[in-house]
């Protein structure tokens, strides 16, 4: 069956819990440091944005902070829409910051979007169910000479277990009630996290602290979009490279990191 068409894992759900209960300043500041460390930057003074796939917000509220002229935001799911709301309004309802519902896959309302500075889309193309066609519209959306920053689920970290083992955790996941959904979170924790010894316990509960300071993000958040991230596809990071430069890019950056590699390319002038 199509991937579009099976039941989605209801990712702004997700974010908007994640976000009434950890949004505060200090996540703020480590999404911004994130992005700038990866985009070799001191600032994005000046520079108009778009946050494809814009999820909790987090990351839209970290590059206005980080001196953007305007973040709009969009999300397929209009919880996250929802979770960016709530971002704002802690924040004061910025004028330069909009968050709406769309989809990057929907030809029609991207064409109708303006050409921004930076086109920002973490996390999200490959949870479309249609990869290609979502790097496409979203690359469409970047001004000549502009940036394009993207986070792709990379077929190249994924090897062991393979790509298709998660791909069918991930179908059971979506397709499980709560009580199944938190035996899988467990499972998880027990298997890939502590490594079936409970004497990992203390190391777990370690990175879980450090976590936050990687992009602002909660382990268990992300453990269960992990597991439920559903329609997903895995992506060669090299069939990315060459997908984007032929549509007249150059890769300026690449790091890969558990499961994504991020990219970082400038639209030829
Ligand atoms: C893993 S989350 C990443 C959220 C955020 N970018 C981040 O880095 O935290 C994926 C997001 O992509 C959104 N998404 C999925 N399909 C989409 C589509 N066709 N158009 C726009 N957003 C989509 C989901 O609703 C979800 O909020």
């Amino acid at each position: 069956m199509d991937q579009v068409e099976e039941k989605r894992f209801e990712f702004g759900k997700n974010w908007h819990d994640f976000i009434q209960k950890n949004f505060d300043a200090e996540k703020v500041q480590t999404s911004k440091r994130h992005i700038l460390q990866f985009m070799g930057r001191s600032d994005l003074n000046g520079l108009t944005v778009i946050d494809i796939g814009c999820g909790s917000g987090l990351h839209s509220i970290a590059m206005l902070d980080a001196g953007a002229a305007r973040v709009d935001g969009f999300d397929y799911d209009p919880d996250s829409v929802r979770a960016s709301k709530f971002v704002q309004s802690q924040a004061g309802n910025p004028a330069n910051w909009t968050a709406e519902q769309g989809s990057v896959l929907d030809d029609a309302y991207v064409a109708k979007l303006p050409l921004y500075d930076l086109v920002y889309s973490w996390g999200v193309l490959h949870h479309t169910g249609e990869v290609w066609h979502a790097i496409q519209n979203a690359a469409s959306r970047v001004k000549p000479g502009g940036l394009f920053y993207i986070a792709l689920y990379s077929a190249d970290v994924q090897k062991d277990p393979t790509p298709e083992f998660w791909l069918d955790v991930k179908r059971r996941y979506v397709a499980s009630g709560w009580l199944r959904r938190r035996l899988m979170d467990g499972w998880y924790v027990w298997r890939f996290e502590m490594y079936r010894d409970p004497r990992n316990l203390p190391a777990f509960l370690r990175r879980v602290r450090e976590y936050k300071k990687m992009r602002g993000m909660n382990k268990f958040t992300d453990i269960r979009d992990w597991l439920g991230g559903w329609p997903m596809e895995f992506v060669y990071d090299k069939d990315a490279i060459d997908f984007v430069e032929k549509m007249g890019f150059k890769l300026e950056k690449i790091a890969t990191g558990e499961a994504n590699s991020e990219f970082l390319f400038v639209r030829n002038a």
